[in-house]
């Protein structure tokens, strides 16, 4: 009989251990994006927007579904950017999120994830609307960043 009591916290532990386990939204281990293929590879933030407060207004209501009913990314990622759809990517968290270069990110929004629930929209957006998502997008986790071409990778804007 006491060996069975002594199975319960044991069991809770555990339940605990797996429960916390992913991280936490739930999401998995961050694992880089595969990188962008090479249609998308020479494709970055059209110069001068990085600081272009306005287009970064016009991703935020694309991105909330203010700009067109049919697109809604806020409907999964969340309008503060906390996922509400299980799966959805967090876009605040930094670690994450440094990991996609512009043209990873532009790739993805146009041409979506297989086999998940993010499709691609080139078929709904405009090149420079996706622009402006992912100016709007990096606003959550890497906001005063810019993406450097030349050193390939996030960098302060303003830094050189
Ligand atoms: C129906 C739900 C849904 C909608 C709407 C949606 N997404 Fe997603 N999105 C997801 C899911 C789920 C993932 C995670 C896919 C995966 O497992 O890699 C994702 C991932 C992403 C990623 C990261 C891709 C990667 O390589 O990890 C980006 C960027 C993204 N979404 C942008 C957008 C933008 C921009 C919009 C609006 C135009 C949008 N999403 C609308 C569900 C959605």
């Amino acid at each position: 009989m006491r060996f069975r009591v002594c199975h319960v916290p044991i069991v809770l532990i555990l339940g605990l251990l797996v429960g916390c386990g992913g991280g936490e939204q739930g999401e998995g281990p961050i694992v880089p994006p595969p990188p962008s293929p090479a249609e998308y590879a020479e494709k970055h933030m059209p110069s001068g927007w990085w600081g272009d407060a306005q287009k970064l207004e016009e991703g935020r209501k694309l991105f909330v579904g203010e700009a067109n009913p049919d697109v809604n990314c806020a409907s999964c990622h969340g309008k503060d950017g906390k996922p509400v759809k299980a799966g959805a990517t967090d876009f605040r968290n930094p670690e994450r999120m440094k990991l996609y270069s512009d043209s990873v990110w532009f790739w993805r929004i146009s041409e979506g994830v297989p086999n998940t629930k993010m499709k691609g929209w080139k078929s709904k957006l405009s090149e420079d609307d996706r622009w402006k998502l992912v100016l709007f997008e990096r606003s959550f986790g890497l906001s005063g960043k810019v993406w450097s071409v030349e050193k390939s990778q996030w960098i302060d804007a303003g830094a050189k």
